[in-house]
């Protein structure tokens, strides 16, 4: 099936929620011709060779090389654990979630490994984590993503597995438990996996992690659980044709960019993303990752002080109508919701009979689909009548290809924000600060000078505790 996704943006408008907090479609058609500029800009900077990431999905050669990797693999291992974070992991983890079973991991049917994904350095995770592995390392295959390899979180998850495998595999050769991926050139991990003769696999040149779930980051662990990556990119491939029109309201990508910056403009900086599908949840992590790095900027491409960014938040339909909903229906008018829904689910349940419960009466031998559909449906309407502006992503289903679909998507409508903004899309300075210091604090020998400006903070003025 290759149903496209859609974009609904009517319950935006000042139509629906009213002059006040909705858009009028005249505001839109001002950024028409911006939009036209951009989606020339785009499209020089991909010929050009300055915009990788939009040819991902043609890298024939890429996939190739996954499908040759976990031919080679595939039936060998039981777990593959993935040690990355950020743009390295996040993409891999909406995959999993997305397109696999919610109880993949516990299923002794599967074909493919556990898929565990460490993004964090918390001994108590990591610990319990490695414990399971014991007297399971001789079928575990680790796959360290990192482009720098200087990043401490990977690095030292790195070191702890490495130590793990000698000691307790002494035999065995590391590289036919470790693969890295990362730069082709140049790095850390690259020095490491030359050194220890590891596989590799590539971190696309100038894609930056956020941008780079199309490429081996997210496609080897994608492939080695049984997900149809060709079906993905095919997606992938038929959203760029669909987001490089210069015609707004013919373009997903430009319109969501366009119809966010708006209400940005307007004072709306919070935009929240709800899925009603538990399948989709992680791709909203990731959403949350590329919005958010990508966006909040403190200099326009002029090198002006302009601190700006949209926040964007992550809710879950249904469950967050229990914890969310209240606030944002009755709180600051400061949100536009983005909606992700689909037609159909896998599978679905029949809600038992209750003949002798009344009150439940209306709920007998319904599909729970029906109910999660009609809960977004209920929640959209009840938003509305608090003129809170609100936009859907309707997915006919939940596939490899509606799901390159919407990563397209988004990565797109993120350059066409960025150029909006007048901001540089696609750089991170603001980490760069967070990392040094951690390095300063963890003793690194060329960062000697910054532990001496953090030290002050170390101390706890008692003045201040309470
Ligand atoms: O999107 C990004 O560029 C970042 O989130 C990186 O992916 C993250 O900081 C990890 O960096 P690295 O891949 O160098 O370990």
């Amino acid at each position: 099936m290759t149903k496209p996704i859609t974009f609904y943006y009517k319950n935006a408008l000042a139509e629906a929620v009213g002059p006040d907090h909705g858009l009028d479609p005249a505001e839109l058609e001002k950024l028409q011709p911006r939009i036209a500029q951009i989606t020339k800009l785009l499209a020089d900077q991909r010929a050009g060779g300055t915009l990788p990431y939009r040819d991902l999905p043609y890298r024939t050669e890429m996939a190739q090389q996954v499908h040759d990797l976990t031919n080679r693999l595939k039936g060998k291992f039981e777990n593959l654990i993935v040690l990355g974070i950020g743009g390295s992991a996040l993409g891999n983890i909406a995959l999993q979630t997305a397109l696999n079973s919610p109880t993949y991991n516990l299923q002794s049917a599967r074909t493919g490994p556990r898929l565990f994904v460490m993004d964090n350095v918390d001994p108590v995770q990591l610990g319990s984590l490695l414990d399971l592995l014991q007297g399971q390392l001789d079928r575990t295959l680790f796959n360290v993503i990192s482009k720098s390899g200087q990043t401490a979180e990977t690095a030292s998850q790195f070191l702890i597995i490495q130590e793990m495998l000698k000691n307790k595999l002494p035999q065995a050769n590391l590289a036919d438990h470790i693969i890295a991926t990362t730069d082709t050139q140049s790095g850390t991990l690259r020095k490491i996996a030359d050194a220890l003769q590891l596989t590799t696999l590539e971190v696309p040149a100038g894609v930056g992690g956020r941008f780079s779930v199309l490429s081996h980051v997210g496609l080897f662990s994608a492939a080695m659980c049984n997900i149809d990556i060709e079906k993905l990119l095919a997606g992938a491939r038929d959203m760029d044709e669909r987001v490089k029109p210069s015609e707004l309201t013919h373009n997903p990508a430009a319109l969501y960019a366009a119809i966010q910056f708006a209400f940005y403009q307007k004072g709306k900086n919070l935009s929240v993303m709800m899925p009603y599908a538990f399948q989709l949840k992680d791709l909203c992590d990731w959403y949350r990752q590329l919005w958010a790095e990508s966006l909040g900027k403190a200099h326009d491409q002029n090198g002006n002080l302009v601190n700006v960014g949209p926040t964007p938040i992550k809710a879950l339909g249904t469950t967050d109508q229990h914890s969310q909903v209240q606030l944002y229906r009755e709180g600051p008018n400061d949100k536009i919701i983005t909606f992700l829904e689909t037609e159909t689910f896998d599978r679905d349940l029949t809600i038992g009979p209750a003949e002798d419960i009344p009150e439940l009466a209306y709920l007998s031998q319904q599909k729970m689909s029906k109910l999660i559909n009609s809960e977004k449906l209920a929640t959209e309407f009840a938003l509305i009548q608090s003129q809170r502006p609100c936009l859907t992503v309707r997915f006919p289903e939940i596939s490899p290809y509606t799901v390159g679909q919407f990563i397209y998507m988004f990565e797109v409508a993120t350059s066409y924000m960025g150029e909006l903004m007048g901001i540089n899309t696609y750089d991170q300075p603001a980490v760069e600060l967070g990392k040094i210091a951690t390095f300063a604090l963890m003793g690194h020998p060329d960062h000697q000078e910054m532990s001496k400006k953090i030290e002050p903070f170390r101390k706890i003025d008692e003045k201040h505790l309470a």
